[in-house]
């Protein structure tokens, strides 16, 4: 008889640690399903696991119980027609482009896309033509999408059927949907907005909390795609998407969804939709005030730790993404989860450089921002400490994730050979190189490869980090480009 049952026993040890969830999803465990009297789908949680029994209705042709989930999130978002997604935003932001972009046409579609959008192009057979985000120095990440960059797009090649970006983008740096939508729809094209970091920021504003960046919803966009599962209260993979527009027809969008979502859609996922939907159409108010009083104290008493540096609560900005960083006392990113993790079991969704972006979600308490607070306060007392007392500071640094240049894209390589990485300089790509997470292509098929970018990768690995597309034996896939002359 085998004992090992390595994912199960994984989980839970992880779950007997009492972790702070700072990472996805948002309900951070099961008290907020408790707390609001759902404690009978928590305990009989496999026996609800079915299929599309007499009056279960089905997801794809909705005329009952899905169908009534699909309303509740049509009048929360105010949306003309709402979907439960179970293949993420993922699954949702290929459908849309599928629908929206006729094979052989283009997508205009930002540099910082999530992987999800390149892997529609394959699968659409769409040409992409990149749209970059600015650069937020002060902070090294990648911040909005200039509008002007969409216009100057739009007007530079009438084959552009369609505009998709990701607003909040990762770090919560949304860009002006409205400005984008009205250059978008005078050029009678579609505005698809990737809002899987955002699904809260509509219903912030619905429960009458502002100072938050607008939703995509109430910003004109036409397809607004939510992880719901990233911010809210469903479970991981579940997500809901929006349809705000006559431009692209409902039953086009529905023959892509099932086209390329399981045929067994979990009823699991669906009822934490639900779950979710009735949660906040009861409760909204209390739940979205609360999570705005916990994130006004994060910021209020951050400012009092000595050394912490942290992404302000500006325009333009979602907030609910706490960026920040000790780099000031030679405290890398690296080192920081890592203490965060082993000292204090507080769990952080990404870190690049010093910079550590922590995830806020419906479901954290104000204690969890208390113990971020604490042991963020400790940690810098400590290092300012041993920093006065001329001690070295610890440096292991994966290193800052590169800007997104503007490159030339070259034919991506018909003969595609293994290369090791620090070998492949100048060589083209031809799978795309993607940390995880974010997810976002560091290196797409038909851009140079360059010596700062494999560096970076290279730095990731020797890490620990997850990077899709190089092998175990450390090789990336690549070939010569037209004018690479290898
Ligand atoms: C910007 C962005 N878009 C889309 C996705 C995909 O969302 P999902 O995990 O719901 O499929 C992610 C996932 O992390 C993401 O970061």
């Amino acid at each position: 008889m085998s004992n090992n049952v390595p994912i199960k026993d994984f989980l839970i040890s992880h779950a007997g640690l009492d972790p702070v969830s700072f990472h996805m999803p948002g309900h951070k465990g099961s008290e907020i399903y408790k707390r609001f009297g759902f404690n009978d789908f928590l305990e009989n949680i496999m026996d609800c696991d079915i299929t599309e029994i007499a009056g279960a209705d089905n997801l794809f042709q909705t005329e009952g119980i899905i169908g009534e989930s699909q309303e509740s999130y049509r009048k929360l978002y105010d949306s003309k027609k709402s979907y439960l997604l179970i293949n993420g935003t993922s699954g949702g932001i290929i459908a849309s482009i599928l629908a929206a972009v006729p094979s052989g046409k283009k997508l205009i579609m930002a540099r910082n896309c999530h992987k999800s959008v390149f892997n529609a192009l394959a699968l659409a057979d769409v040409k992409p033509l990149y749209a970059y985000p600015e650069m937020i120095e002060e902070y090294g990440i990648s911040g909005a999408i200039p509008p002007a960059e969409i216009e100057a797009l739009l007007q530079s090649d009438p084959d552009a059927e369609a505009v998709i970006l990701p607003s909040p983008n990762y770090y919560g740096v949304c860009s002006s949907i409205e400005a984008i939508a009205e250059i978008v729809h005078r050029h009678g094209k579609i505005l698809i907005v990737d809002q899987a970091h955002g699904a809260h920021l509509k219903i912030f504003s619905k429960f009458g909390i502002g100072g938050l960046p607008k939703s995509a919803e109430e910003s004109g966009a036409d397809i607004i795609i939510n992880s719901i599962h990233k911010t809210l209260a469903s479970f991981t993979q579940s997500a809901i998407l929006n349809l705000n527009t006559d431009c692209v027809s409902q039953y086009l969008i529905e023959d892509k969804l099932q086209s390329i979502e399981s045929t067994s859609p979990s009823y699991l996922l669906m009822a934490s939709l639900d779950i979710n939907a009735n949660m906040l159409l009861n409760h909204g108010t209390e739940l979205m005030r609360d999570w705005a009083d916990n994130l006004d104290y994060f910021y209020e008493e951050a400012r009092k730790i000595k050394g912490l540096g942290y992404t302000k609560k500006i325009p333009g900005m979602d907030w609910t993404k706490i960026n920040f960083s000790l780099g000031s006392l030679g405290i890398s990113g690296d080192e920081l989860e890592t203490i965060l993790a082993e000292k204090y079991r507080i769990f952080i969704e990404f870190h690049t450089g010093d910079l550590v972006m922590c995830m806020t979600g419906i479901g954290n308490k104000k204690s969890d921002i208390g113990k971020l607070l604490f042991a963020l306060k400790e940690i810098a007392g400590e290092r300012a400490g041993s920093v006065a007392a001329g001690l070295p500071a610890k440096a292991h640094d994966s290193g800052r994730m590169p800007e997104f240049k503007r490159s030339e894209l070259f034919e991506i390589p018909r003969e595609k050979t293994r290369v090791p990485l620090l070998e492949a300089e100048g060589m083209i790509c031809a799978s795309s190189i993607i940390p995880y997470p974010p997810g976002i292509p560091l290196v797409c098929p038909g851009e140079k490869l360059e010596t700062d970018t494999l560096l970076y990768i290279k730095s990731l690995r020797d890490h620990g980090k997850k990077v899709i597309g190089v092998d175990a034996e450390g090789m990336v896939a690549a070939g010569a480009g037209a004018d690479a002359g290898r």
